[in-house]
């Protein structure tokens, strides 16, 4: 049924087009393209109605299981544009691959990933001019699917929307590439094994905000969650995996399923592996980093994720302590590992695993 999908284009009229904000003036997540992509599932049609339309509001009853259970998936991913003008996208393949894992979790339709993917290039095409040239600013892509039924038995929805909205950001490093000051919670925790921890669902990130807006009032950036149940091994940071570079080995939790497989993550491995530094996936304890830091083998650690690719840390809050690392300066490897991925994300560097795809 999928074959048959077609992809109705409604342009936006001139009255519909609107103003796009200054380059210095971005922040994340706040303007929006002139265009969306939506389109509809229920059981006798599969995935219908497709189409590029002008941004726009929509209608959602409010009996929709989406308020009161919580099936809502998504994806977030960036298209970037080069020094020529040629726009990329960054292995956003696996970005559906992931929703397509995300949705049999949530009981939620799979996505045709090859016609999802043609329309996204089609949809970036036609909000080219939305694509902030340089400078670390980008086009941030929000696919999302959601549970439209009206009906309020706890079940699996038989009607779904997938939406696909973009909207210009600004660079995550304007002054430049620093080091966060990250909070460790013992208090409370993200996931647990068996639960939705490797899905990228909504819920998982209201979770978090109570311990984020503690770990922000005390003067931290970020959360680094540990396992929920020994509250002792390390999981991963706000939206970012996390590396460790003890001596000479870098070590990055394994992807046990309350962890989110970050496509960043997966990316850093295979640069470090080609550099030819070893990487291990294991379980690594606060206690191991905390000894390390003490007796200075703790070289240095980094986030990486989609928003900030890089994200080096210069302090851990930890039990009342906090641990300095590196000087609390950004160390060799993430400085290097995000000037090798920017490189080829903006297509200015060679692409040896074929991360990237052109659009248009
Ligand atoms: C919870 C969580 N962990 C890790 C990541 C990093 O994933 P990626 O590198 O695919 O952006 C994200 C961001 O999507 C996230 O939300």
């Amino acid at each position: 049924m999928w074959e048959n999908l077609e992809v109705k284009l409604t342009k936006a009229g001139q009255d519909q087009l609107k103003e796009k904000p200054a380059q210095d003036d971005l922040g994340f997540g706040i303007h929006f393209t002139d265009h969306m992509f939506l389109m509809k599932w229920d059981k006798q049609n599969g995935w219908h109605d497709a189409e590029i339309c002008p941004y726009h509001d929509f209608q959602v009853n409010p009996a929709a299981m989406v308020f009161h259970y919580g099936q809502a998936i998504f994806e977030g991913m960036k298209a970037y544009k080069g020094d020529d003008g040629q726009i990329f996208l960054f292995r956003p393949r696996d970005n559906f691959e992931r929703m397509n894992s995300s949705a049999l979790r949530m009981c939620m339709p799979r996505l045709p990933i090859d016609k999802v993917l043609k329309s996204l290039r089609a949809l970036i095409y036609l909000d080219r001019a939305w694509v902030p040239a340089g400078g670390g600013a980008t086009l941030y892509i929000r696919p999302t699917m959601i549970a439209t039924e009206p009906t309020l038995g706890v079940k699996a929805s038989s009607l779904y929307t997938f939406y696909i909205i973009m909207c210009p950001v600004g660079a995550y490093y304007p002054e430049g590439f620093n080091p966060t000051k990250i909070y460790i919670t013992d208090k409370y925790v993200r996931a647990v094994e068996g639960g939705v921890g490797n899905v990228k669902t909504a819920g998982n990130y209201a979770a978090s905000l109570l311990a984020s807006q503690e770990a922000k009032q005390a003067g931290y950036t970020q959360v680094l969650w540990l396992d929920a149940c020994e509250h002792r091994y390390i999981e991963e940071v706000g939206t970012s995996n996390i590396f460790f570079r003890i001596h000479d080995q870098v070590i990055t939790p394994p992807l046990h399923g309350s962890i989110l497989g970050g496509i960043t993550r997966d990316s850093v491995i295979k640069l470090l592996q080609g550099w030819g530094v070893s990487v291990e996936e294991r379980r690594i304890s606060i206690d191991e980093v905390v000894a390390a830091s003490q007796d200075g083998s703790l070289r240095e650690a980094f986030g990486t994720g989609t928003a900030a690719v890089i994200s080096p840390v210069g302090e851990l809050f930890y039990k009342e302590q906090e641990y300095i690392i590196n000087k609390g300066e950004t160390g060799e490897l993430a400085h290097r590992l995000f000037e090798e991925l920017q490189g080829i994300q903006y297509g200015k560097k060679e692409d040896p695993f074929k991360w990237t795809v052109r659009v248009g």
